[in-house]
């Protein structure tokens, strides 16, 4: 199974050198970029760079404070994070490729530093028990059937009393999810809990919920925005980077998905 989710977020040729050419072309100096300018591109999960800085509040984190992402992806939410609040960061992701893009463009904005990655699951991390301050995971559960492991995982690495974030896509009361979307190109790989069971998972693995917030409104004015934005002025570089030719039709299923409540996107705030 990790196989098949591995193949659908694996890039054709070197994803840093994609994103560095794209943005070369369009005038930009890659010495001078910030995180922002990287948003469009490595923030992957719907809302973008929005939803991470209300994440980052949530969270607390301050300087002194290591924090892990789950499922970490090119990093974006990782860097944002580490930037805004002053702590550290570690990512751990199943895409080695991502990892590596990751670290490059992390070098890019001069954060190389304070975030870092490396390959993993999340079923099964590669950390000791309580060995951080906060944890988060944007996007990453709708692609794992063996939730109870994922949060298990998720409290035993955390000290306790640490925050912990969840942000990700969950199965709405409109029926089946439209095809393809930005973790699946097809239903195989796609694992959506419901409000109800995601509120269970969390409780059994021992966290304790502080906060949700239902987004799925916003999400879909976001969604509506980008799809005008790609017809006018779209960014240098953006998701169809990493998720190729399919991503004009994942936009539209987003919106499709939202509008007929097939997809809900809900953040939690916990504590261990
Ligand atoms: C939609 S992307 C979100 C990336 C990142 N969290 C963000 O919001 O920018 C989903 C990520 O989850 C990762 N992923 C999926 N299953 C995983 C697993 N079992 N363990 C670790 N990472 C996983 C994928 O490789 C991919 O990078």
């Amino acid at each position: 199974m990790t196989d098949r989710i591995a193949e659908h977020y694996t890039p054709e040729g070197d994803l840093a050198a994609t994103i560095a050419a794209q943005l070369t072309r369009a005038g930009r100096d890659l010495s001078r970029l910030t995180t922002a300018d990287l948003a469009a591109v490595d923030e992957f999960h719907v809302r973008g760079r929005a939803a991470t800085l209300e994440i980052a509040r949530w969270l607390e984190a301050g300087p002194g404070d290591l924090v892990l992402d789950i499922g970490s992806g090119l990093g974006g939410p990782a860097r944002t994070l580490a930037e805004t609040r002053g702590c550290r960061v570690v990512g751990v992701d199943l895409s080695p490729a991502y990892c590596a893009a990751a670290t490059t463009l992390s070098s890019w904005v001069g954060l190389g530093e304070r975030v870092s990655f490396r390959p993993g699951d999340a079923t099964a991390l590669p950390f000791g028990d309580g060995e951080f301050d906060a944890a988060m995971t944007l996007h990453v559960g709708m692609n794992i059937a063996a939730k109870p492991l994922m949060y298990g995982e998720a409290r035993r690495v955390l000290k306790p009393g640490g925050r912990f974030t969840v942000y990700d896509v969950l199965q709405g009361e409109g029926g089946a999810v439209h095809f393809p979307v930005p973790w699946a190109g097809e239903p195989s790989i796609s694992h959506l809990a419901t409000p109800d069971e995601m509120e269970s998972l969390l409780a059994q693995a021992g966290f304790e919920i502080l906060h949700r917030h239902d987004s799925s409104n916003e999400s879909l004015g976001w969604f509506e925005a980008m799809a005008t934005r790609t017809s006018t002025a779209p960014p240098p570089a953006t998701l169809q980077a990493v998720l190729g030719d399919a991503f004009p039709a994942m936009i539209r299923n987003q919106i499709a998905n939202l509008r007929e409540r097939r997809i809900r996107t809900v953040g939690y705030l916990c504590r261990a």
